[in-house]
């Protein structure tokens, strides 16, 4: 296996900010500012350990179809592939969520504690949710854009709103503790996040709050 390199990282990073400014919309001008505050050098750089979690076998599929949107970005984090350290939050259990979500379901940051730049209390990365998953309202302090790399999907802002069908390239914005949901069909869903600001806290289930 080619070991990653920090220009690698870089070049998948900076696909998505040109991606992000070509199309604009709520929260990118923050994302791209913070972006810009981040040590990035190869000094920086520090390769997690990989990991994989079962979802993770919907991943070629899903770049394949990210293709349509941005064939460049879909080939670069493809060669980050066998280094991502794909992640679960640990209180997002299947009684919580639905029988086989962890199994469909986790996340791996490019920027971030567990990702390949630590970062300065900023977090870029990708989510892989699985087919016909419902993943509940949540909410945390950081404010957070989502990039659907693949499509379609529907998400859901503020508590009791209905859910928007969201195409592959939309920009999705949630301003901090503000209630949201995602629900994918029959096609798995990859889509870059990022949360900007105050991301020592992880999100809470609304269920969970139920108990
Ligand atoms: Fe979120």
């Amino acid at each position: 296996m080619t070991e990653v390199t920090a220009p690698d990282v870089r070049h998948v990073i900076g696909r998505i900010a040109r991606g992000l400014m070509a199309r604009g919309g709520e929260g990118v001008e923050n994302v791209i500012y913070r972006l810009s505050e981040q040590p990035l050098k190869d000094e920086n750089f520090k390769a997690p350990e990989p990991a994989t979690k079962p979802v993770v076998k919907h991943l070629d599929a899903t770049l394949a179809a990210a293709r349509t949107l941005d064939a460049e970005l879909s080939d670069a984090l493809k060669v980050l592939a066998p280094a991502l350290h794909w992640e679960q939050s640990a209180s997002y259990t299947d009684a919580l969520l639905g029988a086989g979500f962890s199994d469909n379901y986790a996340w791996a940051e490019l920027i971030g504690p567990k990702g390949f730049f630590a970062g300065n209390d900023y977090l870029i990365g990708v989510l892989l949710l699985g087919p016909h998953r419902h993943y509940l309202d949540h909410y945390h302090p950081a404010p957070e854009l989502y990039w659907p790399l693949t499509e379609p999907s529907d998400w859901r802002k503020g508590d009791d709103q209905p859910f928007v069908t969201r195409r592959q390239g939309d920009v999705i914005w949630h301003p901090s503790l503000v209630t949201h949901a995602t629900i994918t069909h029959e096609r798995p869903l990859l889509a870059v996040y990022v949360w900007t600001r105050n991301v020592s806290v992880g999100a809470r289930l609304c269920a969970a709050m139920k108990g």
